[in-house]
């Protein structure tokens, strides 16, 4: 299986960890997002009223699987996998702070995701992204999402795991 934690190296050769998140990380992920910039990033998400992106962390916690990237304590990256009724497949989300991004922390936790999902029998994942959001469209296809549809503002991506 996929260890609950484990320790990655980024672009510049500084160390995180990113692993599965647990109720108790709560708390360092709205710390997070309280100086996440901008907001929205993308697609309203996350929300910019401080009680809605409270609620809305609530409820990804709720509703779906939760994994972190932290350099020591800090949380600095965020990805959420909500799985569809099914329970074969699920939609993906990711946020990156910030200071962090373009490190390869998002491919790191992107395919952390993916290999903890492949492991526990999820046949797809699926998300939606804006055709101008180049870095997040590079990083999905880089770890082997391909386009579901060309024709609108915002596009479904998705990748097979087997
Ligand atoms: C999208 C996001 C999650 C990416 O995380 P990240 O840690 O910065 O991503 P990585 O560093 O792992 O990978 C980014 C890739 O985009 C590339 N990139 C950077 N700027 C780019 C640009 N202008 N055009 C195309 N590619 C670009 C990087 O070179 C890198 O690819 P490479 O590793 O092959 O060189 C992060 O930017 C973020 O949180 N953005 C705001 C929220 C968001 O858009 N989330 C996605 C919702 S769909």
């Amino acid at each position: 299986m996929t260890p609950e934690h484990t320790t990655r190296t980024d672009k510049t050769g500084n160390s995180f960890d990113v692993g599965i998140s647990c109720p108790e990380d709560v708390p360092s992920l709205l710390e997070m997002y309280r100086t996440f910039s901008p907001r929205p990033a993308s697609q309203g998400l996350p929300p910019e009223d401080h009680e809605t992106c409270q609620d809305w962390v609530k409820n990804l916690f709720a509703i779906g699987d939760n994994l972190l990237a932290w350099r020591g304590v800090r949380v600095i990256a965020h990805a959420a996998l909500v799985p569809d009724i099914s329970g074969k497949s699920g939609e993906f989300v990711i946020f990156v702070d910030k200071s962090e991004r373009n490190l390869g922390i998002g491919t790191h936790l992107t395919r952390f995701t993916l290999e903890r999902y492949r492991q526990l029998g999820f046949k797809s994942i699926w998300l939606t992204v804006s055709v101008t959001n180049y870095v997040a469209s590079r990083l999905y296809r880089k770890v082997g999402f391909v386009y579901c549809d060309m024709e609108s503002y915002e596009r479904t991506m998705s990748i097979t795991l087997n």
